[in-house]
C-alpha cells in the first residue's frame, strides 16, 4: 500500500532509449519545424509535457544560434547537425555547425557558459541578465538570454567542443528527477 502511495506521489517514470537525428539547411522556417518535431521525440520517450516543450525550445535555441553564428561563408555546403537523444537517464541535444576560424568568438561562447555556471541557480543568472540588458538596452540585436534560458527553463548543462573536421558541437544535457533505477 505504501508503495503504490508513494508511486503516486512522487512520480516515478522510465524514459524509454531512442535518438532522433537531422540534418537541415542554416534556415530559421526549416529549424522552426524541428521545433515540434523534437517535441514529439521527447514526449514519446517518457518526459512530460513541461519537459518536452523545455527541450524544444533548447532546439530552437541551439538551432537559432547555430544559423547565426556558423560560419556559413567558409563552409556554405555543409548543413546543421541535429541529434536529440534519450540514453538511460540523461536527454541530450546536440546541434552542430561550421565554426568560425576566430579564436575571440569561442572565448565570448566560454565566458557566457562560464558566467552562467558560476551563479548559485540558473535563475540568479537570468535576472541578472535581465538587468543589464534594462541599462544598455540591446544595440546588436542579440540579447544573450538563449544559453540562460537553457540552463533556467529546461534546467540542461550546456557544454561545447569543436570537432577535427572544424564543426562547433553545442550539448545540453538532461538529468530528469523521479526515475526508476
Ligand atoms: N553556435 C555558436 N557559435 C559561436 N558562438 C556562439 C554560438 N552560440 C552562442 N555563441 C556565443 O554565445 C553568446 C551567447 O549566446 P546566447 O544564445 O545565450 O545569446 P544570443 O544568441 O547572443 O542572444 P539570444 O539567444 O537571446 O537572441 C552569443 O552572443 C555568441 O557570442
Ligand atoms: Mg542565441
Amino acid at each position: 500500500m505504501r508503495a503504490q502511495a508513494n508511486a503516486r506521489t512522487h512520480m516515478i517514470r522510465q524514459l524509454r532509449n531512442g535518438r532522433f537525428e537531422k540534418s537541415i539547411a542554416p534556415d530559421w522556417d526549416l529549424a522552426k519545424h524541428l521545433f515540434d518535431e523534437s517535441r514529439h521525440f521527447f514526449r514519446e520517450h517518457g518526459l512530460d509535457a513541461d519537459e518536452a516543450y523545455a527541450m524544444a525550445m533548447t532546439t530552437s535555441e541551439l538551432l537559432e544560434n547555430a544559423v547565426k553564428y556558423g560560419d556559413w561563408k567558409r563552409a556554405p555546403d555543409e548543413l546543421i547537425g541535429y541529434v536529440a537523444e534519450v540514453e538511460g537517464r540523461a536527454v541530450v541535444v546536440e546541434v552542430q555547425s561550421p565554426v568560425a576560424d576566430d579564436p575571440g568568438a569561442l572565448r565570448k561562447l566560454d565566458d557566457q557558459i562560464q558566467w552562467i555556471r558560476g551563479f548559485q541557480s540558473p535563475f540568479e543568472a537570468y535576472v541578472e541578465r535581465l538587468k543589464i540588458l534594462s541599462s544598455m538596452g540591446t544595440r546588436d540585436g542579440t540579447s544573450g538570454l538563449g544559453l540562460i534560458r537553457i540552463a533556467y527553463e529546461a534546467r540542461a548543462l550546456v557544454d561545447f567542443y569543436v570537432t577535427p573536421s572544424r564543426r562547433l558541437a553545442m550539448s545540453a544535457v538532461y538529468q530528469p528527477a523521479g526515475l526508476l533505477t
